[in-house]
């Protein structure tokens, strides 16, 4: 991966018709010099709907959760080739909602991780800790064994197709968002778990995005860090003019000199 800055805009279960119609008339057009990414994240159902819109503006489109089956008999599941022939270049994983409100075990998002990058998706790992395990002392344990458990056994091949986003679960839709100095410290570890688990391969360039609240008004704070590569975004990436904010703020970073990775 080539860019250095991300906006993803993580829709969850939201978003209907109108309001899509509603967000590409107020997102405009983000020009064709860009040196950041802009990907969302629809409901499965509206991937197609967003299709012409999204390629009109390189806008990458993805689904929020993949199946570790790739056909069959798996009632409700996305298949990983499915989301490509639909237009699909991404999947998040192993989202906070998904490890929580579905039970989804390290184990079941390693194997849809392998497989999506099988398949060539792109992967957006999720990881994060709860606010008790922060207040424990257990932020790095609770990240190091989710990356150890969720991005094993991945082929040295695949890995420049992840992408990490650290999501802590105390800062996810609460208005909290961890600040530029605490996230970027989880980053900076993030990235030596990387090394340490890919030997080095790669380790530095893996885009690794934070998530949690993030808006137009904390977004620059955040990009500006070293380790910051991007935003992975829910509640400020539904409405047209706030994605376009935070592309723009990445925009404005993706320019200030050196900042392209070789
Ligand atoms: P939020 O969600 O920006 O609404 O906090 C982020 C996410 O869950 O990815």
């Amino acid at each position: 991966m080539t860019a250095r800055f991300y906006i993803v805009g993580n829709w969850k279960m939201n978003q209907k018709l109108e309001d899509i119609n509603n967000f590409f008339k107020d997102l405009g057009d983000l020009g064709n010099e860009r040196q950041y990414e802009a990907w969302l994240a629809p409901q499965a159902i509206h991937l197609t709907t967003l299709l012409e819109k999204a390629n009109a503006l390189n806008i990458q489109i993805g689904s929020q959760n993949i199946s570790d089956n790739d056909s069959g008999a798996h009632t409700g599941e996305i298949s990983p080739s499915s989301l490509i022939d639909a237009g699909g270049s991404f999947t998040l994983i192993g989202h906070s909602e998904r490890r929580s409100i579905y039970k989804e075990s390290n184990d079941f998002i390693n194997r849809k991780t392998l497989l999506s990058l099988e398949k060539g998706l792109t992967v957006i790992f999720c990881c994060g800790e709860t606010l008790e395990e922060r207040e424990k002392g257990m932020t790095e344990s609770v990240v190091a064994y989710q990356i150890e458990e969720g991005l094993k056994d991945i082929p040295s091949n695949l890995r420049e197709k992840v992408i990490v986003a650290y999501e802590p679960v105390w800062a996810i839709g609460t208005g909290k968002t961890a600040s530029p100095e605490q996230a970027e410290e989880v980053h900076l570890f993030i990235r030596s778990k990387l090394t340490e688990l890919w030997d080095g391969t790669l380790s530095h360039k893996v885009p690794l995005l934070y998530g949690g609240s993030v808006k137009p008004a904390n977004v620059e704070g955040l990009l500006i860090k070293p380790n910051i590569d991007g935003a992975l975004v829910g509640g400020a990436s539904l409405k047209g003019a706030d994605f376009r904010a935070l592309c723009d703020a990445a925009d404005k970073r993706s320019k200030l000199p050196g900042q392209l990775q070789g």
